[in-house]
């Protein structure tokens, strides 16, 4: 289901308060993804908790720049995603279950980064959210 205009604003005002840290956060939860659920670490077994990885970095980078240029369209996520939809799909063949495991831990990161800012009415905002990215990964998927 869409995001109604205040779950849109909520969005958003999260990310502008993340500013430049939303790499970092991403990141973080993408590791605390392998810990918390080993078998998506299939996919970078050249990470490792005590050194991290460049690999990790550079994803958590692009994931990163993926979800903030889907907050800016949050109109069209499917449009949006499309592309990195096929490429996970067909090329990276990523199971799509990952993208829900990622954006669970992407909402326990950000709940523990901005407690005061978790309202209810936040966490459901973003839960869609992560919910409507994941659907939008998941569109080109046979
Ligand atoms: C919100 C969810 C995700 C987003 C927005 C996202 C975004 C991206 C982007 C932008 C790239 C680079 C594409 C390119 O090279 O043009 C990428 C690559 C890749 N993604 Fe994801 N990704 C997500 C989740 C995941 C998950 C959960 C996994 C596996 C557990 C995964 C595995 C990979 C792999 C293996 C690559 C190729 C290697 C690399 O670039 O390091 N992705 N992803």
């Amino acid at each position: 289901m869409a995001l109604s205009p205040a779950e849109q604003e909520m969005v958003r005002a999260l990310w502008k308060k993340m500013g430049t840290n939303v790499c970092i956060y991403v990141t973080e939860a993408l590791e605390r993804t392998f810990l918390a659920f080993p078998s998506t670490k299939t996919y970078f077994p050249h990470w490792d908790l005590s050194t991290g990885s460049a690999q990790i970095k550079t994803h958590g980078q692009k994931v990163a720049d993926a979800l903030t240029l889907a907050v800016n369209q949050l109109y069209d996520l499917t449009g949006a995603l499309s592309a990195l939809s096929d490429l996970h799909a067909h090329k990276f063949c990523v199971n799509p279950i990952n993208f829900q495991l990622l954006g669970h831990c992407l909402l326990v990161t950000l709940a523990r980064h901005y407690p005061g800012d978790f309202s209810p009415a936040m966490q459901m905002s973003l839960d869609k959210f992560l919910n409507l990215v994941t659907s939008a990964l998941a569109s080109k998927y046979p």
